[in-house]
């Protein structure tokens, strides 16, 4: 199968209406999208990404009146889905019937997101369905931020990619659930615990469980650079690694008495949102050069300082 770029929104719904998949741009990462009601579709997402069927997917829809057709909404979770969608934030919420069971791998609650995007709004607007779509790469890799990424990862295994130029965001949609007045985050991402509270009043319960290995190589790494990646006290992780090519992930400043080139400022400024939008580009760039190690800090908890340190954590070697 060729794939090719675009900015071609008929060709693509002509492609979608057909179960064909279409990777779509999000303000978050892209996504790769096909009907989310038809499992003709959906079981050729799961195939292009080599993904587990037992991990569900998130739909997408145009509006917030849409969410009503494929989920019950409580009062605060209509709240949160007014004040942070469109944006880079899902919900999950119970499934109505008309969701199938393998977008939601067998679960009763399906998460769900209004993108914010202007070209994959016009293009949920003009479906009469809604899109799921996981992050557009192979299963395990760095989530990607352009269409450039996307293809290479993807090339050959989907026919069209719509190029809407890099993601603004830079790292996965917030997942949240309301659960007896309490809220409840899955996954830090590109709205922050920080926001959430502001505008609810209410604390934030992590939902995230600490992905602590039982035993060595149980758990395969995420959002995973080919080139194994460690984050800590940098100078000391050179130390133990004298002999090693190594490229540093910094936030703010660079560290004195190393090359320059092999350091990546994610923001000279300070800026986590701008320091978010970077990750995985830089993740990339650096994986397709000839470093044996990448080493990166730790980055402020706070903000989008939470969903950055979530991802590098996930991407940290783990010996197999
Ligand atoms: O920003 C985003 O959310 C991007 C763009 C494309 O929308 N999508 C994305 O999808 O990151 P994905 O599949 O890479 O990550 C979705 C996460 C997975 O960890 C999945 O397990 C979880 O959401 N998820 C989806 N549906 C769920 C459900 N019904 N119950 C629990 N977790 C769910
Ligand atoms: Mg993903």
């Amino acid at each position: 199968m060729t794939t090719t770029i675009g900015t071609d929104l008929q060709l693509a719904k002509q492609l979608l209406d057909q179960d064909e998949l279409v990777a779509i741009p999000t303000e978050t990462v892209y996504g790769l999208a096909g009907n989310a009601l038809r499992d003709a579709a959906v079981v050729k997402i799961f195939e292009a990404k080599n993904r587990p069927r037992f991990n569900p997917l998130i739909i997408h829809v145009p509006d917030v009146a849409s969410i009503h057709q494929y989920a019950v909404m409580d009062a605060l979770s209509e709240k949160l889905a007014n004040h942070f969608m469109p944006g880079p934030f899902t919900l999950l919420l119970p499934k109505k019937e008309i969701v199938p069971d393998l977008v939601t791998a067998g679960s009763d609650k399906v998460a769900i997101r209004i993108p914010n995007h202007p070209l994959t709004k016009a293009l949920l607007q003009s479906l009469n369905f809604p899109l799921a779509a996981p992050s557009a790469n192979p299963f395990g890799y760095v989530s990607p931020t352009s269409a450039r990424h996307v293809y290479e990862g993807l090339k050959g295994r989907i026919p069209y990619i719509l190029d809407g130029g890099d993601c603004t965001v830079g790292v996965e949609s917030t997942i949240a659930e309301v659960k007896e007045g309490a809220i409840i985050m899955h996954r830090h991402g590109g709205v922050s615990a920080e926001e959430i509270e502001q505008c609810t009043e209410i604390k934030i319960t992590s939902g995230i469980k600490h992905s602590k290995p039982l035993t060595p190589g149980q758990l395969k790494s995420h959002y995973a650079t080919t080139t194994p990646l460690y984050r800590g006290e940098v100078m000391q992780l050179l130390r133990q690694n004298p002999t090693k090519k190594t490229a540093i992930i910094a936030f703010q400043k660079t560290y004195p008495g190393i090359d320059p080139k092999d350091q990546y400022i994610l923001s000279p400024s300070g800026n986590l949102e701008e320091a978010a939008q970077h990750l995985f580009a830089v993740m990339r760039k650096i994986d397709k050069e000839q470093y044996d190690l990448i080493l990166t800090e730790i980055f402020p908890n706070e903000g989008l300082g939470r969903a950055i340190n979530d991802r590098l954590e996930r991407a940290q070697f783990v010996h197999k």
